[in-house]
């Protein structure tokens, strides 16, 4: 059976791009919250197979996207490293921050991993036999960069001017904790693909705060390295980078990286992506989430600028970041029928 998502992948230019969108499955469906109540807490619900099938296959059921991506979170692998991790309703995830080398060698543990991760392969596995045929199942992790802030400032930063300061005045140690990171974040994703996931998306959500030298030391040597390493076992396993943020260092990303696919933020101007990057890779992406919230005629006409300066070449339909809770549904339903063409 061909599935959209993968020709596109693939470098293939289809007549109506693949879509799916990020945070597809989350707080804006009814459904969702239903499913997120029978949980006591956030990371018991990812740990949960029967739960995670639930809501990852929500969304599809509702608007037909080309791709399902597993429902989880990119905080389960510090978790998996003996690190306490929490959800705090309202406030965001908290950990017992990690900021210098005792810190970590008394916290990081690197055996019971894999089992510790068990019930997010069952969960891909199940679903890689539930979902439709037409449908890809996208598997994921976060960024080494992405994870390293939380796991330094113990929980979503403002500014990261505390990992940012670290990883200038003790090199050492912040190399320790990306080169763990890469070779838990490898092995994880070496096992989704195991289990059956179709493609594998990296989001390095806060690379956008990193100066030029540290962009290139944290954000694409480390996913250099993982690409390296995943596609060394799974050379057929495509592998989206999402580098938010990124601006101009967007190209050397794809260059240097070795990506088949990258995942374009709302701020990139449509030109640059086509001009530069479209032509290296698949392009994903980028209408602003926000846009999406407000609708109308204006969410059209992006859609529409979209579809007309990316529709030329490889291309998956997308949204620029997650989408936010308080998006009504039926922008979503709207938005897929102006990719498909149907209005
Ligand atoms: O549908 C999907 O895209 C799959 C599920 C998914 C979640 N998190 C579920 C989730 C994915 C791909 C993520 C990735 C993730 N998690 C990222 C990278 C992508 C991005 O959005 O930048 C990051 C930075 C995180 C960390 C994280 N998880 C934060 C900061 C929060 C709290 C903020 C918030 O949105 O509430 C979470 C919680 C989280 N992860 C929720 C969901 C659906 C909401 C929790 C809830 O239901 O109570």
């Amino acid at each position: 059976m061909t599935k959209p998502f993968l020709q596109a992948l693939k470098g293939e230019t289809l007549s109506q791009p693949p879509m799916w969108l990020m945070r597809q499955a989350g707080r804006y469906l009814p459904e969702y919250l239903a499913t997120r109540a029978q949980s006591k807490n956030f990371l018991h619900f990812c740990y949960s197979p029967d739960l995670a099938v639930e809501v990852t296959l929500q969304p599809l059921r509702r608007y037909n996207f080309d791709a399902a991506i597993l429902f989880c979170d990119i905080l389960v692998i510090p978790d998996a490293l003996g690190q306490k991790v929490e959800f705090i309703k309202g406030s965001g995830p908290q950990l017992e921050p990690i900021k210098n080398q005792a810190e970590f060698d008394a916290v990081i543990k690197m055996d019971g991993f894999h089992e510790h991760l068990k019930p997010v392969y069952e969960t891909v596995r199940r679903l890689s036999t539930e979902i439709p045929d037409t449908t890809a199942l996208i598997g994921f992790a976060g960024a080494p960069w992405t994870v390293a802030t939380y796991m330094v400032e113990g929980k979503g930063s403002k500014n990261y001017e505390e990992v940012r300061s670290i990883a200038y005045s003790d090199p050492e140690f912040f190399q320790r904790l990306i080169d763990t990171l890469v070779d838990r974040t490898a092995s994880y994703l070496i096992e989704q693909a195991n289990n059956g996931a179709e493609c594998l998306q990296v989001f390095d959500s806060w690379a956008g705060v990193l100066s030029e030298p540290q962009f290139i030391k944290w954000s694409i040597e480390p996913m250099a390295e993982i690409v390296k390493r995943v596609k060394a076992v799974h050379p057929d396993v495509p592998i989206i980078g999402f580098p938010r943020g990124a601006g101009p260092m967007y190209e050397r990303y794809v260059l240097e990286t070795g990506v088949d696919g990258v995942g374009l933020d709302h701020s990139l101007p449509l030109e640059y992506a086509r001009d530069h990057l479209q032509k290296h890779c698949t392009v994903q992406g980028n209408l602003d989430n926000l846009l999406l919230v407000a609708g109308g005629e204006a969410m059209d006409a992006e859609v529409k600028r979209i579809l007309q300066v990316l529709g030329d070449g490889p291309f998956i339909f997308n949204l620029g970041h997650g989408i936010v809770p308080q998006t009504p549904p039926e922008h979503v339903a709207r938005l897929c029928a102006l990719v498909r063409g149907e209005v």
